[in-house]
Protein backbone atom coordinates (compact mmCIF):
# COMPACT_ATOMS: atom_id res chain seq x y z
CA UNK A 1 0.00 0.00 0.00
CA UNK A 2 1.76 2.95 -1.18
CA UNK A 3 -0.42 5.41 0.34
CA UNK A 4 -0.03 7.83 2.96
CA UNK A 5 -1.76 10.34 5.05
CA UNK A 6 0.19 13.10 2.80
CA UNK A 7 -0.45 11.34 -0.06
CA UNK A 8 1.43 9.21 -2.60
CA UNK A 9 5.58 8.83 -3.40
CA UNK A 10 4.27 10.15 -6.49
CA UNK A 11 0.97 10.51 -9.53
CA UNK A 12 2.13 7.21 -10.49
CA UNK A 13 1.71 5.31 -7.50
CA UNK A 14 -1.41 6.77 -6.72
CA UNK A 15 -2.66 5.98 -10.06
CA UNK A 16 -1.81 2.49 -9.71
CA UNK A 17 -3.56 2.39 -6.53
CA UNK A 18 -6.73 3.36 -7.97
CA UNK A 19 -6.49 1.03 -10.63
CA UNK A 20 -5.68 -1.91 -7.91
CA UNK A 21 -8.68 -1.06 -5.69
CA UNK A 22 -10.81 -1.10 -8.52
CA UNK A 23 -10.34 -4.27 -9.05
CA UNK A 24 -10.71 -5.68 -5.66
CA UNK A 25 -13.64 -8.17 -5.29
CA UNK A 26 -16.89 -6.37 -5.94
CA UNK A 27 -15.39 -3.36 -6.09
CA UNK A 28 -17.24 -1.99 -9.00
CA UNK A 29 -20.66 -3.04 -8.05
CA UNK A 30 -22.25 -0.17 -7.26
CA UNK A 31 -25.79 -2.03 -6.11
CA UNK A 32 -23.65 -3.85 -3.29
CA UNK A 33 -22.50 -0.36 -2.23
CA UNK A 34 -25.78 0.93 -1.98
CA UNK A 35 -26.77 -2.06 -0.17
CA UNK A 36 -23.96 -1.79 2.36
CA UNK A 37 -25.07 1.83 3.15
CA UNK A 38 -28.59 3.07 3.07
CA UNK A 39 -26.96 7.04 3.95
CA UNK A 40 -25.25 6.37 0.73
CA UNK A 41 -27.34 8.45 -1.42
CA UNK A 42 -27.22 11.27 1.18
CA UNK A 43 -23.55 10.95 2.40
CA UNK A 44 -22.46 10.65 -2.13
CA UNK A 45 -24.37 14.18 -2.33
CA UNK A 46 -22.92 17.51 -2.46
CA UNK A 47 -24.86 20.79 -2.14
CA UNK A 48 -24.34 24.52 -3.59
CA UNK A 49 -27.84 26.03 -2.00
CA UNK A 50 -30.97 24.54 -4.32
CA UNK A 51 -27.96 23.00 -6.69
CA UNK A 52 -26.70 19.05 -5.64
CA UNK A 53 -24.21 16.81 -7.29
CA UNK A 54 -25.27 12.92 -6.25
CA UNK A 55 -21.96 10.94 -7.07
CA UNK A 56 -23.65 7.73 -5.35
CA UNK A 57 -24.37 5.96 -8.50
CA UNK A 58 -20.70 6.00 -9.58
CA UNK A 59 -18.77 3.09 -8.38
CA UNK A 60 -17.04 4.69 -5.70
CA UNK A 61 -16.66 3.89 -2.13
CA UNK A 62 -14.69 5.62 1.26
CA UNK A 63 -11.54 3.91 0.28
CA UNK A 64 -11.61 5.16 -3.50
CA UNK A 65 -12.42 8.44 -2.06
CA UNK A 66 -9.28 8.43 0.22
CA UNK A 67 -7.49 7.57 -2.24
CA UNK A 68 -8.16 10.30 -5.23
CA UNK A 69 -7.93 13.11 -2.06
CA UNK A 70 -4.62 11.81 -1.15
CA UNK A 71 -3.88 11.81 -4.99
CA UNK A 72 -5.17 15.35 -4.66
CA UNK A 73 -2.73 15.97 -2.16
CA UNK A 74 -0.26 14.45 -4.17
CA UNK A 75 -0.89 16.99 -7.01
CA UNK A 76 -1.03 19.70 -4.46
CA UNK A 77 -5.00 20.51 -5.57
CA UNK A 78 -5.12 23.19 -2.91
CA UNK A 79 -1.83 24.62 -3.96
CA UNK A 80 -2.70 25.00 -7.53
CA UNK A 81 -6.30 26.04 -6.62
CA UNK A 82 -4.48 29.01 -4.40
CA UNK A 83 -2.25 29.53 -7.48
CA UNK A 84 -5.30 29.93 -10.12
CA UNK A 85 -6.92 32.38 -7.88
CA UNK A 86 -3.51 34.34 -7.80
CA UNK A 87 -3.53 34.68 -11.61
CA UNK A 88 -0.21 32.79 -11.36
CA UNK A 89 0.65 31.58 -15.39
CA UNK A 90 -0.47 27.82 -14.99
CA UNK A 91 -0.76 28.16 -18.35
CA UNK A 92 3.16 27.25 -18.19
CA UNK A 93 3.94 26.49 -22.28
CA UNK A 94 1.99 30.05 -23.27
CA UNK A 95 3.11 32.16 -19.75
CA UNK A 96 -0.29 33.03 -19.46
CA UNK A 97 -2.34 33.08 -16.16
CA UNK A 98 -6.51 31.19 -16.12
CA UNK A 99 -7.72 34.25 -14.40
CA UNK A 100 -11.76 34.25 -16.58
CA UNK A 101 -12.92 33.85 -12.54
CA UNK A 102 -11.85 37.47 -12.55
CA UNK A 103 -14.56 38.57 -15.77
CA UNK A 104 -17.51 37.71 -13.28
CA UNK A 105 -16.03 38.61 -10.08
CA UNK A 106 -17.88 42.23 -9.14
CA UNK A 107 -15.12 45.31 -9.78
CA UNK A 108 -13.71 45.46 -6.06
CA UNK A 109 -12.62 41.48 -5.86
CA UNK A 110 -8.87 42.34 -6.47
CA UNK A 111 -8.31 39.37 -8.49
CA UNK A 112 -4.83 39.50 -10.19
CA UNK A 113 -3.75 38.44 -13.30
CA UNK A 114 0.66 38.00 -13.69
CA UNK A 115 0.92 39.26 -17.17
CA UNK A 116 4.45 39.85 -18.85
CA UNK A 117 4.68 43.16 -17.58
CA UNK A 118 3.98 42.69 -14.53
CA UNK A 119 0.78 42.07 -12.36
CA UNK A 120 -2.76 43.16 -13.14
CA UNK A 121 -5.82 43.58 -11.33
CA UNK A 122 -7.73 41.31 -13.65
CA UNK A 123 -11.24 42.10 -12.34
CA UNK A 124 -10.90 46.04 -12.44
CA UNK A 125 -9.94 45.36 -16.19
CA UNK A 126 -12.74 43.02 -16.84
CA UNK A 127 -15.34 45.59 -14.87
CA UNK A 128 -14.36 48.73 -17.06
CA UNK A 129 -14.88 46.48 -20.06
CA UNK A 130 -18.06 45.22 -18.97
CA UNK A 131 -19.17 48.84 -18.76
CA UNK A 132 -18.50 49.27 -21.77
CA UNK A 133 -20.52 46.95 -22.78
CA UNK A 134 -23.37 47.35 -20.94
CA UNK A 135 -23.26 51.23 -22.14
CA UNK A 136 -23.69 49.59 -25.84
CA UNK A 137 -25.70 46.83 -24.92
CA UNK A 138 -28.16 49.22 -23.45
CA UNK A 139 -27.79 51.88 -26.22
CA UNK A 140 -28.62 49.33 -28.67
CA UNK A 141 -31.90 48.19 -27.20
CA UNK A 142 -32.86 52.16 -26.47
CA UNK A 143 -32.49 52.77 -30.27
CA UNK A 144 -29.82 55.07 -29.58
CA UNK A 145 -27.15 53.23 -31.61
CA UNK A 146 -29.04 52.68 -34.73
CA UNK A 147 -27.61 50.72 -38.23
CA UNK A 148 -26.59 53.67 -41.24
CA UNK A 149 -30.50 53.82 -42.40
CA UNK A 150 -31.34 55.22 -39.21
CA UNK A 151 -33.33 51.47 -38.71
CA UNK A 152 -33.07 49.80 -34.59
CA UNK A 153 -31.16 46.68 -34.94
CA UNK A 154 -33.46 43.93 -34.69
CA UNK A 155 -30.89 40.90 -34.65
CA UNK A 156 -27.55 40.16 -33.76
CA UNK A 157 -25.79 38.34 -35.86
CA UNK A 158 -22.32 36.88 -34.16
CA UNK A 159 -19.13 35.19 -36.04
CA UNK A 160 -16.62 33.51 -34.35
CA UNK A 161 -15.79 30.20 -33.98
CA UNK A 162 -14.36 27.38 -31.13
CA UNK A 163 -14.75 29.29 -28.13
CA UNK A 164 -15.70 32.69 -29.58
CA UNK A 165 -18.83 30.50 -30.51
CA UNK A 166 -19.80 27.30 -28.20
CA UNK A 167 -19.88 28.81 -24.99
CA UNK A 168 -21.86 32.29 -26.30
CA UNK A 169 -24.66 30.04 -28.38
CA UNK A 170 -25.18 27.50 -25.37
CA UNK A 171 -25.70 30.46 -22.85
CA UNK A 172 -27.88 32.25 -25.62
CA UNK A 173 -29.67 29.44 -26.89
CA UNK A 174 -30.25 28.22 -22.96
CA UNK A 175 -32.19 31.77 -21.86
CA UNK A 176 -33.78 32.55 -25.48
CA UNK A 177 -35.58 29.62 -26.48
CA UNK A 178 -38.92 28.50 -25.67
CA UNK A 179 -39.21 32.24 -25.16
CA UNK A 180 -40.50 35.38 -26.80
CA UNK A 181 -39.25 38.05 -24.55
CA UNK A 182 -35.79 38.34 -25.96
CA UNK A 183 -34.39 41.79 -27.09
CA UNK A 184 -33.05 41.01 -30.03
CA UNK A 185 -33.01 37.78 -32.13
CA UNK A 186 -29.08 36.20 -32.22
CA UNK A 187 -27.65 34.20 -35.37
CA UNK A 188 -24.36 32.45 -35.15
CA UNK A 189 -22.39 31.59 -37.50
CA UNK A 190 -18.94 29.78 -37.13
CA UNK A 191 -17.97 26.96 -40.29
CA UNK A 192 -16.24 28.42 -43.15
CA UNK A 193 -18.68 26.24 -45.40
CA UNK A 194 -20.14 29.49 -47.49
CA UNK A 195 -23.84 27.30 -47.13
CA UNK A 196 -23.29 28.22 -43.38
CA UNK A 197 -23.24 32.12 -44.39
CA UNK A 198 -25.97 31.55 -47.18
CA UNK A 199 -28.37 30.10 -44.60
CA UNK A 200 -28.03 32.45 -41.70
CA UNK A 201 -27.70 35.49 -43.84
CA UNK A 202 -31.14 34.14 -45.85
CA UNK A 203 -33.77 36.50 -44.58
CA UNK A 204 -31.35 38.87 -42.35
CA UNK A 205 -32.12 42.55 -43.23
CA UNK A 206 -27.99 44.31 -43.52
CA UNK A 207 -30.24 47.21 -42.18
CA UNK A 208 -31.54 45.71 -38.84
CA UNK A 209 -28.14 43.48 -38.51
CA UNK A 210 -25.69 44.22 -35.89
CA UNK A 211 -22.66 41.96 -36.80
CA UNK A 212 -20.46 40.90 -34.36
CA UNK A 213 -16.98 39.87 -35.09
CA UNK A 214 -15.33 37.67 -32.03
CA UNK A 215 -11.95 36.49 -31.99
CA UNK A 216 -9.50 36.16 -29.25
CA UNK A 217 -6.56 36.16 -32.06
CA UNK A 218 -8.37 37.46 -34.79
CA UNK A 219 -6.50 35.49 -37.24
CA UNK A 220 -8.15 32.56 -37.19
CA UNK A 221 -9.11 31.53 -40.95
CA UNK A 222 -12.94 30.51 -40.45
CA UNK A 223 -13.78 33.63 -38.49
CA UNK A 224 -11.62 36.45 -41.06
CA UNK A 225 -13.21 35.02 -44.21
CA UNK A 226 -16.74 34.70 -42.47
CA UNK A 227 -16.31 38.64 -41.56
CA UNK A 228 -15.23 39.33 -44.56
CA UNK A 229 -18.32 38.16 -46.44
CA UNK A 230 -20.20 39.46 -43.82
CA UNK A 231 -18.49 42.75 -44.50
CA UNK A 232 -18.92 42.50 -48.30
CA UNK A 233 -22.83 41.43 -47.31
CA UNK A 234 -23.10 44.75 -45.36
CA UNK A 235 -21.27 47.30 -48.04
CA UNK A 236 -23.23 45.45 -50.96
CA UNK A 237 -26.33 46.55 -48.95
CA UNK A 238 -25.58 49.51 -47.65
CA UNK A 239 -22.43 51.17 -48.41
CA UNK A 240 -18.62 51.31 -47.03
CA UNK A 241 -19.79 54.09 -44.31
CA UNK A 242 -21.70 51.35 -42.73
CA UNK A 243 -19.35 49.16 -41.64
CA UNK A 244 -18.44 51.68 -38.47
CA UNK A 245 -22.11 51.83 -37.58
CA UNK A 246 -23.38 47.60 -38.17
CA UNK A 247 -20.05 45.80 -37.00
CA UNK A 248 -18.60 45.48 -33.56
CA UNK A 249 -14.91 43.77 -32.12
CA UNK A 250 -14.36 41.37 -29.72
CA UNK A 251 -10.64 40.57 -29.24
CA UNK A 252 -7.41 40.28 -27.31
CA UNK A 253 -5.67 41.99 -30.76
CA UNK A 254 -6.09 44.99 -31.03
CA UNK A 255 -3.78 45.91 -34.10
CA UNK A 256 -5.86 43.35 -36.68
CA UNK A 257 -9.40 44.76 -35.58
CA UNK A 258 -7.90 48.51 -36.59
CA UNK A 259 -6.80 46.63 -39.76
CA UNK A 260 -10.35 45.49 -40.23
CA UNK A 261 -11.62 49.29 -39.93
CA UNK A 262 -13.59 48.58 -36.71
CA UNK A 263 -15.05 51.55 -35.33
CA UNK A 264 -12.54 52.36 -32.18
CA UNK A 265 -15.99 52.69 -29.50
CA UNK A 266 -17.45 49.54 -31.00
CA UNK A 267 -14.14 47.52 -29.83
CA UNK A 268 -14.36 45.86 -27.22
CA UNK A 269 -11.02 44.31 -25.67
CA UNK A 270 -10.09 41.52 -23.46
CA UNK A 271 -6.61 40.40 -22.17
CA UNK A 272 -4.86 36.37 -23.03
CA UNK A 273 -5.05 35.43 -19.82
CA UNK A 274 -8.92 34.15 -20.86
CA UNK A 275 -8.56 31.51 -22.79
CA UNK A 276 -10.75 30.79 -25.78
CA UNK A 277 -13.25 28.19 -24.10
CA UNK A 278 -13.59 30.50 -21.05
CA UNK A 279 -14.41 33.30 -23.22
CA UNK A 280 -18.09 33.37 -23.02
CA UNK A 281 -18.13 35.76 -19.84
CA UNK A 282 -15.85 38.30 -21.75
CA UNK A 283 -16.76 40.79 -24.51
CA UNK A 284 -16.91 37.40 -26.47
CA UNK A 285 -20.55 36.86 -25.25
CA UNK A 286 -21.93 40.36 -26.21
CA UNK A 287 -24.69 38.60 -28.20
CA UNK A 288 -25.69 37.21 -24.74
CA UNK A 289 -27.05 40.58 -23.27
CA UNK A 290 -27.92 41.62 -26.51
CA UNK A 291 -30.05 38.92 -26.59
CA UNK A 292 -31.25 38.58 -23.18
CA UNK A 293 -31.08 42.00 -21.47
CA UNK A 294 -27.99 43.13 -19.46
CA UNK A 295 -29.71 42.10 -16.25
CA UNK A 296 -29.66 38.04 -17.23
CA UNK A 297 -26.24 38.78 -18.40
CA UNK A 298 -25.22 40.15 -14.96
CA UNK A 299 -27.16 37.09 -13.20
CA UNK A 300 -25.35 34.50 -15.41
CA UNK A 301 -21.74 35.89 -14.15
CA UNK A 302 -23.02 36.19 -11.05
CA UNK A 303 -24.09 32.22 -11.08
CA UNK A 304 -20.38 32.07 -12.32
CA UNK A 305 -18.95 33.83 -9.75
CA UNK A 306 -20.86 31.95 -7.14
CA UNK A 307 -19.23 28.83 -8.13
CA UNK A 308 -16.34 30.19 -8.37
CA UNK A 309 -15.86 31.37 -4.58
CA UNK A 310 -17.19 27.97 -3.41
CA UNK A 311 -14.45 26.33 -5.33
CA UNK A 312 -11.94 28.37 -4.20
CA UNK A 313 -13.06 28.22 -0.21
CA UNK A 314 -15.19 25.07 0.03
CA UNK A 315 -12.97 22.33 1.96
CA UNK A 316 -12.03 19.68 -0.67
CA UNK A 317 -14.62 17.02 0.79
CA UNK A 318 -17.69 19.75 -0.04
CA UNK A 319 -16.16 20.84 -2.95
CA UNK A 320 -18.37 20.45 -5.77
CA UNK A 321 -16.41 21.16 -8.98
CA UNK A 322 -13.27 18.79 -7.11
CA UNK A 323 -15.73 15.90 -6.49
CA UNK A 324 -17.06 15.91 -10.14
CA UNK A 325 -13.33 16.20 -10.99
CA UNK A 326 -12.11 13.17 -8.98
CA UNK A 327 -15.12 10.88 -10.01
CA UNK A 328 -14.55 11.48 -13.56
CA UNK A 329 -10.34 10.41 -12.81
CA UNK A 330 -11.90 7.08 -10.81
CA UNK A 331 -13.46 6.66 -14.04
CA UNK A 332 -11.38 6.80 -16.55
CA UNK A 333 -7.73 5.88 -14.29
CA UNK A 334 -9.60 2.91 -12.09
CA UNK A 335 -12.28 1.91 -14.54
CA UNK A 336 -10.44 2.23 -17.71
CA UNK A 337 -13.41 3.96 -18.96
CA UNK A 338 -12.50 6.07 -22.65
CA UNK A 339 -15.73 8.29 -23.06
CA UNK A 340 -17.82 10.61 -20.85
CA UNK A 341 -21.34 11.04 -21.86
CA UNK A 342 -23.50 14.45 -20.96
CA UNK A 343 -27.09 14.17 -21.34
CA UNK A 344 -28.97 17.54 -20.19
CA UNK A 345 -32.53 16.87 -19.58
CA UNK A 346 -33.35 20.49 -21.04
CA UNK A 347 -33.74 20.99 -24.53
CA UNK A 348 -32.35 24.55 -24.00
CA UNK A 349 -29.18 22.89 -23.13
CA UNK A 350 -28.59 20.85 -26.64
CA UNK A 351 -25.67 22.53 -27.40
CA UNK A 352 -23.91 22.23 -23.76
CA UNK A 353 -22.23 18.93 -24.61
CA UNK A 354 -20.44 20.47 -27.80
CA UNK A 355 -19.33 23.69 -25.43
CA UNK A 356 -18.18 21.18 -23.11
CA UNK A 357 -16.90 18.91 -25.68
CA UNK A 358 -14.51 21.46 -26.59
CA UNK A 359 -14.24 22.85 -22.51
CA UNK A 360 -12.61 19.36 -21.80
CA UNK A 361 -11.09 17.77 -24.42
CA UNK A 362 -9.22 20.79 -25.49
CA UNK A 363 -8.20 21.90 -22.07
CA UNK A 364 -7.35 17.93 -21.28
CA UNK A 365 -6.67 16.03 -23.98
CA UNK A 366 -3.34 15.86 -23.22
CA UNK A 367 -0.25 13.17 -23.41
CA UNK A 368 2.50 15.36 -22.17
CA UNK A 369 3.10 16.18 -18.24
CA UNK A 370 4.09 20.11 -17.26
CA UNK A 371 7.48 18.86 -17.63
CA UNK A 372 7.25 17.79 -20.87
CA UNK A 373 7.30 14.07 -19.96
CA UNK A 374 4.90 11.78 -20.78
CA UNK A 375 2.19 11.11 -19.24
CA UNK A 376 2.06 7.51 -17.68
CA UNK A 377 -1.76 7.79 -17.13
CA UNK A 378 -5.05 8.04 -19.76
CA UNK A 379 -6.21 12.02 -19.28
CA UNK A 380 -9.65 13.22 -20.84
CA UNK A 381 -12.29 10.79 -22.18
CA UNK A 382 -14.09 10.94 -25.10
CA UNK A 383 -17.17 13.57 -24.72
CA UNK A 384 -20.26 13.21 -26.33
CA UNK A 385 -24.56 13.81 -25.61
CA UNK A 386 -27.61 14.90 -27.10
CA UNK A 387 -30.62 15.87 -25.21
CA UNK A 388 -32.72 13.45 -22.60
CA UNK A 389 -34.96 12.25 -23.76
CA UNK A 390 -33.91 12.35 -27.47
CA UNK A 391 -30.60 10.60 -26.77
CA UNK A 392 -32.48 7.22 -25.61
CA UNK A 393 -33.80 6.91 -28.90
CA UNK A 394 -30.67 6.81 -30.22
CA UNK A 395 -27.06 5.69 -28.57
CA UNK A 396 -28.50 4.97 -25.32
CA UNK A 397 -28.93 1.15 -26.53
CA UNK A 398 -24.89 0.94 -26.14
CA UNK A 399 -24.91 2.45 -23.00
CA UNK A 400 -27.02 0.29 -21.88
CA UNK A 401 -25.91 -2.63 -23.04
CA UNK A 402 -22.39 -2.08 -24.97
CA UNK A 403 -19.41 -3.84 -23.73
CA UNK A 404 -17.15 -0.90 -22.67
CA UNK A 405 -19.01 1.13 -19.20
CA UNK A 406 -20.01 5.08 -20.32
CA UNK A 407 -20.35 7.24 -17.50
CA UNK A 408 -23.11 9.53 -17.65
CA UNK A 409 -23.80 13.07 -16.54
CA UNK A 410 -27.16 13.29 -16.34
CA UNK A 411 -28.25 17.34 -15.32
CA UNK A 412 -32.24 18.02 -14.79
CA UNK A 413 -33.88 21.06 -13.32
CA UNK A 414 -36.79 20.69 -11.15
CA UNK A 415 -38.98 23.30 -12.50
CA UNK A 416 -39.72 24.28 -16.27
CA UNK A 417 -40.62 27.51 -18.00
CA UNK A 418 -43.34 26.18 -19.61
CA UNK A 419 -47.20 25.67 -19.02
CA UNK A 420 -47.08 21.55 -19.26
CA UNK A 421 -46.18 20.31 -15.99
CA UNK A 422 -47.04 17.08 -16.90
CA UNK A 423 -44.12 17.00 -19.85
CA UNK A 424 -42.02 18.43 -17.42
CA UNK A 425 -42.61 15.43 -15.12
CA UNK A 426 -42.47 13.14 -17.86
CA UNK A 427 -39.00 14.33 -18.77
CA UNK A 428 -37.74 13.92 -15.16
CA UNK A 429 -39.21 10.34 -14.74
CA UNK A 430 -36.89 9.73 -17.98
CA UNK A 431 -34.23 11.22 -16.29
CA UNK A 432 -33.94 9.11 -13.29
CA UNK A 433 -35.71 5.99 -14.81
CA UNK A 434 -31.95 5.88 -17.38
CA UNK A 435 -29.64 6.56 -14.20
CA UNK A 436 -31.73 3.83 -12.55
CA UNK A 437 -31.89 1.54 -14.85
CA UNK A 438 -28.16 1.93 -15.68
CA UNK A 439 -27.18 0.88 -11.87
CA UNK A 440 -29.81 -1.59 -11.37
CA UNK A 441 -30.01 -3.49 -15.04
CA UNK A 442 -32.28 -6.20 -15.38
CA UNK A 443 -30.69 -9.60 -14.53
CA UNK A 444 -31.41 -13.10 -16.78
CA UNK A 445 -33.65 -14.80 -13.98
CA UNK A 446 -35.93 -11.51 -13.89
CA UNK A 447 -36.45 -11.43 -17.26
CA UNK A 448 -36.87 -15.42 -17.58
CA UNK A 449 -39.77 -15.18 -15.49
CA UNK A 450 -41.17 -12.26 -16.97
CA UNK A 451 -41.57 -14.48 -19.90
CA UNK A 452 -42.51 -17.13 -18.31
CA UNK A 453 -45.71 -15.26 -17.33
CA UNK A 454 -46.57 -13.98 -20.28
CA UNK A 455 -46.31 -17.71 -21.72
CA UNK A 456 -43.20 -17.61 -23.66
CA UNK A 457 -42.38 -21.41 -24.68
CA UNK A 458 -39.10 -22.40 -22.72
CA UNK A 459 -37.25 -22.19 -26.55
CA UNK A 460 -38.52 -18.72 -26.77
CA UNK A 461 -37.02 -17.77 -23.39
CA UNK A 462 -33.69 -19.62 -23.96
CA UNK A 463 -33.15 -18.07 -27.32
CA UNK A 464 -34.70 -14.52 -26.28
CA UNK A 465 -33.77 -13.52 -22.85
CA UNK A 466 -29.90 -13.02 -22.76
CA UNK A 467 -30.55 -10.58 -25.27
CA UNK A 468 -32.69 -8.97 -23.04
CA UNK A 469 -30.37 -8.64 -20.02
CA UNK A 470 -28.85 -5.34 -19.25
CA UNK A 471 -26.36 -5.92 -16.72
CA UNK A 472 -26.19 -2.55 -14.79
CA UNK A 473 -23.49 -1.44 -12.38
CA UNK A 474 -22.66 1.46 -15.03
CA UNK A 475 -22.03 4.56 -13.48
CA UNK A 476 -24.01 7.97 -13.51
CA UNK A 477 -24.16 11.38 -11.57
CA UNK A 478 -26.88 13.50 -11.52
CA UNK A 479 -26.66 17.28 -11.34
CA UNK A 480 -30.37 18.32 -10.42
CA UNK A 481 -31.09 22.80 -9.26
CA UNK A 482 -34.41 24.27 -9.12
CA UNK A 483 -34.14 25.96 -12.56
CA UNK A 484 -32.76 26.97 -15.14
CA UNK A 485 -32.36 30.58 -15.39
CA UNK A 486 -29.02 32.91 -15.94
CA UNK A 487 -27.94 32.22 -12.33
CA UNK A 488 -27.82 28.54 -12.34
CA UNK A 489 -26.38 28.10 -15.99
CA UNK A 490 -23.52 30.38 -15.02
CA UNK A 491 -23.19 28.09 -11.96
CA UNK A 492 -23.65 25.14 -13.92
CA UNK A 493 -21.07 26.02 -16.71
CA UNK A 494 -18.34 27.21 -14.17
CA UNK A 495 -18.63 23.91 -12.02
CA UNK A 496 -17.79 22.29 -15.45
CA UNK A 497 -14.46 24.43 -15.87
CA UNK A 498 -13.67 23.71 -12.21
CA UNK A 499 -14.14 20.26 -12.77
CA UNK A 500 -11.53 20.37 -15.97
CA UNK A 501 -8.90 22.24 -13.90
CA UNK A 502 -9.06 19.94 -10.97
CA UNK A 503 -8.98 17.03 -13.22
CA UNK A 504 -5.79 18.59 -15.49
CA UNK A 505 -3.97 19.18 -12.11
CA UNK A 506 -4.21 15.82 -10.97
CA UNK A 507 -3.11 14.56 -14.12
CA UNK A 508 -0.42 17.01 -13.98
CA UNK A 509 -0.77 18.77 -17.88
CA UNK A 510 -1.39 22.10 -18.96
CA UNK A 511 -5.34 22.55 -19.14
CA UNK A 512 -4.93 25.97 -20.73
CA UNK A 513 -3.43 25.50 -24.20
CA UNK A 514 -4.24 23.94 -27.45
CA UNK A 515 -0.97 23.42 -29.36
CA UNK A 516 -2.56 20.43 -30.77
CA UNK A 517 -4.84 22.08 -33.32
CA UNK A 518 -2.14 24.25 -34.81
CA UNK A 519 -0.61 21.84 -36.72
CA UNK A 520 -4.12 21.25 -39.00
CA UNK A 521 -4.13 24.79 -39.35
CA UNK A 522 -1.30 25.40 -40.68
CA UNK A 523 -1.49 22.34 -42.92
CA UNK A 524 -4.62 23.69 -44.24
CA UNK A 525 -2.81 27.24 -45.00
CA UNK A 526 -0.61 25.71 -47.34
CA UNK A 527 -2.98 23.43 -49.12
CA UNK A 528 -5.46 26.17 -49.91
CA UNK A 529 -3.48 27.80 -52.56
CA UNK A 530 -3.32 24.29 -53.77
CA UNK A 531 -6.93 24.07 -54.66
CA UNK A 532 -7.21 26.63 -57.17
CA UNK A 533 -6.77 25.72 -60.86
CA UNK A 534 -2.92 25.70 -61.95
CA UNK A 535 -1.22 26.21 -59.01
CA UNK A 536 1.82 24.42 -57.58
CA UNK A 537 1.20 21.10 -56.09
CA UNK A 538 2.84 20.80 -52.68
CA UNK A 539 4.65 17.91 -51.53
CA UNK A 540 2.17 15.51 -49.43
CA UNK A 541 1.31 12.16 -48.70
CA UNK A 542 0.51 9.43 -51.16
CA UNK A 543 -3.06 10.19 -50.11
CA UNK A 544 -3.31 13.80 -49.76
CA UNK A 545 -1.75 14.47 -53.08
CA UNK A 546 -4.18 11.78 -54.81
CA UNK A 547 -7.54 13.14 -53.29
CA UNK A 548 -6.52 16.28 -53.62
CA UNK A 549 -6.03 15.53 -57.54
CA UNK A 550 -9.31 14.03 -57.19
CA UNK A 551 -11.05 17.22 -55.79
CA UNK A 552 -9.64 19.08 -57.96
CA UNK A 553 -10.67 16.77 -60.99
CA UNK A 554 -14.43 16.39 -59.81
CA UNK A 555 -14.51 20.19 -59.75
CA UNK A 556 -13.59 20.26 -63.75
CA UNK A 557 -10.60 22.56 -62.01
CA UNK A 558 -7.40 20.11 -62.55
O1 LIG B 1 -8.41 26.14 -33.01
C1 LIG B 1 -8.73 26.18 -31.69
C2 LIG B 1 -8.96 27.58 -31.22
O2 LIG B 1 -7.74 28.23 -31.08
C3 LIG B 1 -9.74 27.58 -29.92
O3 LIG B 1 -8.94 27.42 -28.83
C4 LIG B 1 -10.45 28.88 -29.99
O4 LIG B 1 -11.55 28.90 -29.13
C5 LIG B 1 -10.83 28.92 -31.44
O5 LIG B 1 -9.75 28.32 -32.11
C6 LIG B 1 -11.09 30.29 -32.00
O6 LIG B 1 -10.00 31.14 -31.84
P1 LIG B 1 -10.16 32.70 -31.94
O7 LIG B 1 -11.10 33.14 -30.88
O8 LIG B 1 -8.78 33.26 -31.75
O9 LIG B 1 -10.70 33.02 -33.30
Amino acid sequence: MTQTASGFPDRKAGFAHLRALAERPGGRVITRLFAADPNRAARFTLRLDDLSLDVSKSAIDDTALDALFALAQTADLEGFRRRLFAGEPLNETEHRAAMHMALRAPRGAGLKAVMAGGTEDATVFAANERDKMERFVRGVHAGQQRGATGERFTDVLTIGIGGSDLGPRVATEALTIGRSDQAMNAHFLSNVDGHAFQEVTRGLDPARTLVLVASKTFTTLETSMNAAAARAWIVGALGDAAVAKHFAALSTNLKAVAAFGMNPDRVFAFQDWVGGRYSLWSPVGLVIPLAVGWDKFQRMLDGAWAMDQHFRDAPLRQNLPVMLGLVGIWNVNALGCATQCILAYDDRLRRLPAHLQQLEMESNGKHVMLSGQPVGWDTCPILFGEPGTNAQHSFMQLVHQGTRPVPVDFILAAAADHSRPEAHRALAANAFAQAEALMVGRPEAAIRADMQAHGASPAEIDAIAPHRVAVGERPSNTILFKHLDPFSLGRLIALYEHKVAVQGCLWGIDSFDQWGVELGKQLANGILPELTPGAARGSHDGSTTALIERFLALRGDS
